[in-house]
C-alpha cells in the first residue's frame, strides 16, 4: 500500500503537467494557461505558459471577495518598539496595499518596473511587496542588515525606478538609521532612482534623501487606490539577491505564476495548515524565508501571518517565541536553528516555556542550515510537537526536501530533512563519474530538469551566468552546490556546500565576498577566509591576513580595520570579527589555498596532509595562529 505523499511524489514526477496543472487550480487565473510547462526554450523552462494573473490579488482581493474581508490577515507583533501590536484584516490590507500601489503609479512606476525595497520588519515591508506585484512591478528587498555599499550594487543591478525605505531599523541595542545608508548607497551607484518613498517611524526622524522624497504616509494618503495588472506567468515578481562565489550577488528571478502554484500547494501539503490558520515565520523579509513565509505563500492560503520585530533572546527574553505563539494561537512557527540554540543557551531547561498556553500550537518547521540532533531533540522534547527539520535555498523558493506533514508524517532521523518534496526529482550524482551513487555514498546533490514551479528562472540579466552557475557541470540537471547523500530509507541528508558559502545564524554568506574586502586594505597582500564551526551561530567567519612586505603597523590594529571594514561594506550581519596575520597561506603546487583544509584545523577535525601541498610546514603556522587566536579555546 502507498502512502499519499508517495503517490504525489511518483505523480509529480511520472506526470508533472497533470500534477501541477491540477496544484494550478487552486490559484485565480485572469487567463488560463495553454500549456503546463514549456520546454521550447529549454533550459529555460516556464510554467504555466499563457496564463495570467495577479500575485497580490491572490493574496488579497480574492480572499476579500470570498468573504474573509474581516479575519486578521497580517499581526504585526514588535517587542522592540515596546511590545508594539497591530493587526490588519485583509479588508484593511487591501486597502492599504491598494493606496500605496496608488503612490507608487502616481509617480510612473509601472509593469516590469524594479523597486528596491529596504526596510525593517514592519508591516509596511509586505504592504510594499504587495503593491509591486499588484503593479506588476519587480521588487527587490534588500536585508536592512546590509550596509550601504552592499545595497549600491543591488541598485545598480536592478535599475530600480523607486526605492522604499523607513528611516530606521531597530535592533536589540540600538536604533539603525536607515537614511545615511540609503543615501551613501544612493551617492555611491551609478544608478540613481527618481524617487524614494520613506516611512516615517517615531524614533527616527526622516532626513532628505539624495533623491526626490516622498513621506510614506502622506503619499499613501493622497493616492487613488490602483487596480491589479494582469501579468503572464512567467513575468518576474521578484529579484532577491543572494550570495554567490564572488562579491557580486546573484539575483534570482521568481515568476508570478510558478510561484503561486507551488507556494499554496505547500501550506496545506507540506506545512499542514488550512486557510484561517495562524502562521509564522520568524525571519526576515530581507531572505527567502521572508518573502515566501512571510508574506506570499501564508496570505495566498488564506491564513493570518505573523511579522515579528525582535529576537528570540534578549526581546526581552528567551520566553518571546513562546509569548507570540501563546499571545496569536499559532499553529506553525518556522525559523532558524540557530533561534533555538538561542533560546537553549539561554533557558536551557524552557522554564519559560511554562508561563505560556502553546496548546494551539501543533509543528515546528527550521530550515537555513542543518538542525543538529542536539537542538532537534531539545525542541521535541520541550514542545511536543512534530518538528521537521527542512531544505531548501533561496534559488528554489520553496522545500526541496521536507517531512510533508500534510501528506504522510514519516518517522524523524536526526540530521536529515526527511525525503525529497513531489516535484523535486533529486539524484546524487559522483562528483568526477556524473553517475548516480549508492545509498549511503556522499556525492553532489542535483536535481533533474525541469525544476518544479517557482524554481528561479533565470539570474537578473545574467543568463549566461545562470546556466554556468547551475547547469553546466552536470548536463540536465540543477546543480544545488549542496553536497549529502541518500539512505537506504530513501532520506536525505545535507552535509556541506561545495562552494564558498557559509552559513552564520541561518544567514548565507560568501566568504569570496569577504576575501574580496580584505584584499582591499592597504596592507593586505593575500587572504583567506573560511567558515569555523561556532556552536550558537552554526558557523563564524574567520580571516587569515598576510601582510605586505614592509609593514610596520601592529598586527592587532590591522585586523581591527579590516573587521571594521568589512562591517562598513557588507554590514553588521557578515558577524565578522575574528582574523589573524600569518607569514604565508597554504597553497598547492598550482597556487589554491588550501582552504578545507584550514578549515579542518579550525574545528578540530581529522585531516590529511594534501599530496599536492607546497609547503607542509605552512600548515603547522596555520594551527599555532588559530591557538592562538581564542578561537582555539572556543573548539577543544
Ligand atoms: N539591521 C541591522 N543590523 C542587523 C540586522 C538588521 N536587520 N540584523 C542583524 N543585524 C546585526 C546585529 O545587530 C548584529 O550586530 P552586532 O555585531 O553589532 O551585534 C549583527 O548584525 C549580527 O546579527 P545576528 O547574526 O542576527 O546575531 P545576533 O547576535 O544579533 O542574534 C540570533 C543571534 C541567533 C538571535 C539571530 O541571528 C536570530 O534570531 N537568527 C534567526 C535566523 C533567521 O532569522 N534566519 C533567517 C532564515 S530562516
Ligand atoms: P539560502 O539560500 O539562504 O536559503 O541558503 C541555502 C543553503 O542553506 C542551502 O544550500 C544549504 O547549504 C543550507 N540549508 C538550508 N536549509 C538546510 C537544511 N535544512 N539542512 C541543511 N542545510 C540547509
Amino acid at each position: 500500500m502507498t502512502n499519499a505523499f508517495e503517490e504525489a511524489y511518483a505523480r509529480s514526477i511520472d506526470n508533472p503537467e497533470g500534477f501541477w496543472g491540477d496544484a494550478a487550480e487552486a490559484i485565480t487565473w485572469t487567463k488560463k494557461w495553454d500549456k503546463v510547462l514549456d520546454d521550447s526554450n529549454a533550459p529555460f523552462y516556464r510554467w504555466f505558459k499563457g496564463g495570467e494573473l495577479n500575485t497580490c490579488y491572490n493574496c488579497l482581493d480574492r480572499h476579500v471577495e470570498d468573504g474573509r474581508a474581516d479575519q486578521t490577515a497580517l499581526i504585526y507583533d514588535s517587542p522592540v518598539t515596546g511590545g508594539t501590536v497591530r493587526k490588519y484584516t485583509y479588508a484593511e490590507l487591501l486597502d492599504e496595499v491598494s493606496r500605496v500601489a496608488g503612490a507608487l503609479k502616481a509617480e510612473g512606476v509601472d509593469k516590469g518596473d524594479r523597486v528596491v525595497i529596504y526596510m525593517p520588519m514592519i508591516p509596511e515591508a509586505a504592504i510594499a511587496m504587495l503593491a509591486c506585484a499588484r503593479l506588476g512591478a519587480i521588487h527587490s528587498v534588500v536585508f536592512g542588515g546590509f550596509a550601504a555599499n552592499e545595497l549600491a550594487v543591488r541598485i545598480d543591478d536592478a535599475k530600480p525606478k523607486a526605492i522604499m525605505s523607513a528611516t530606521c531599523g531597530i535592533e536589540v541595542n540600538r536604533v539603525i538609521e536607515y537614511m545615511p545608508l540609503l543615501n551613501e548607497a544612493i551617492e555611491i551607484a551609478k544608478h540613481k532612482p527618481s524617487v524614494c518613498m520613506i516611512k516615517q517611524r517615531p524614533e527616527c526622524e526622516a532626513k532628505a534623501t539624495a533623491t526626490k522624497h516622498l513621506d510614506w504616509d502622506d503619499a499613501m494618503n493622497a493616492a487613488s487606490p490602483a487596480d491589479c495588472v494582469s501579468v503572464e506567468s512567467s513575468h518576474p515578481l521578484y529579484i532577491l539577491y543572494t550570495s554567490g562565489t564572488t562579491g557580486q550577488p546573484k539575483g534570482v528571478v521568481r515568476d508570478n505564476g510558478g510561484h503561486a502554484v507551488a507556494l499554496k500547494w505547500s501550506m496545506k501539503n507540506i506545512y499542514g495548515v488550512d486557510p484561517g490558520d495562524v502562521y509564522w515565520a520568524a525571519s526576515d523579509v530581507g531572505w527567502v524565508v521572508g518573502h515566501s513565509y512571510i508574506v506570499y505563500a501564508p496570505l495566498m492560503h488564506g491564513c493570518t501571518t505573523v511579522l515579528y520585530e525582535g529576537k528570540p533572546v534578549g526581546t526581552p527574553d528567551a520566553g518571546a517565541f513562546w509569548r507570540v505563539i501563546s499571545d496569536h494561537k499559532i499553529k506553525t512557527l518556522f525559523t532558524a536553528p540557530t533561534a533555538f540554540r538561542a533560546i537553549r543557551k539561554e533557558d536551557p531547561k524552557a522554564e519559560l516555556l511554562g508561563k505560556y498556553d502553546l496548546s494551539h500550537f501543533k509543528a515546528l518547521f527550521l530550515a537555513g542550515e542543518r538542525t543538529d540532533p542536539d537542538t532537534l531533540y531539545w525542541a521535541m522534547e520541550v514542545l511536543k510537537v512534530p518538528v521537521v527539520d527542512h531544505w531548501w535555498q533561496t534559488e528554489t523558493g520553496w522545500p526541496i526536501a521536507s517531512n510533508c506533514l500534510g501528506l504522510h508524517e514519516y518517522p524523524v532521523k536526526a540530521g536529515s530533512p526527511t525525503k525529497p518534496v513531489p516535484g523535486w526529482n533529486v539524484k546524487v550524482l559522483h562528483e568526477e563519474t556524473h553517475e548516480e551513487v549508492p545509498a549511503g555514498d556522499i556525492g553532489a546533490i542535483c536535481v533533474k530538469l525541469p525544476m518544479p514551479p517557482s524554481s528561479l528562472l533565470t539570474l537578473w540579466n545574467a543568463d549566461q551566468r545562470f546556466k554556468d552557475a547551475y547547469l553546466e557541470e552536470y548536463p540536465g540537471y540543477y546543480k544545488t552546490a549542496d553536497a549529502g547523500m541518500f539512505d537506504e530509507d530513501g532520506y536525505i541528508s545535507i552535509m556541506a556546500r561545495t562552494d564558498d558559502i557559509i552559513n552564520v545564524a541561518g544567514h548565507r554568506l560568501s566568504t569570496g565576498g569577504m576575501e574580496e574586502v580584505l584584499a582591499s586594505h592597504p596592507d593586505v597582500a593575500e587572504c583567506a577566509v573560511i567558515g569555523v564551526d561556532d556552536q550558537m551561530k552554526g558557523q563564524l567567519p574567520f580571516g587569515f591576513l598576510v601582510l605586505k612586505a614592509g609593514v610596520t603597523k601592529e598586527p592587532e590594529d590591522i585586523v581591527n580595520e579590516v573587521v571594521q571594514l568589512v562591517r562598513q561594506k557588507i554590514g553588521p550581519v557578515a558577524a565578522f570579527k575574528q582574523a589573524t596575520v600569518v607569514q604565508r597561506l597554504p597553497k598547492t603546487r598550482s597556487g589554491k589555498i588550501l582552504r578545507g583544509t584550514m578549515q579542518s584545523i579550525a574545528d578540530n577535525k581529522a585531516w590529511k596532509m594534501p599530496a599536492t601541498i607546497d609547503d607542509p610546514v605552512i600548515l603547522d603556522e596555520i594551527t599555532e595562529a588559530l591557538e592562538g587566536s581564542g578561537l582555539g579555546s572556543a573548539r577543544k
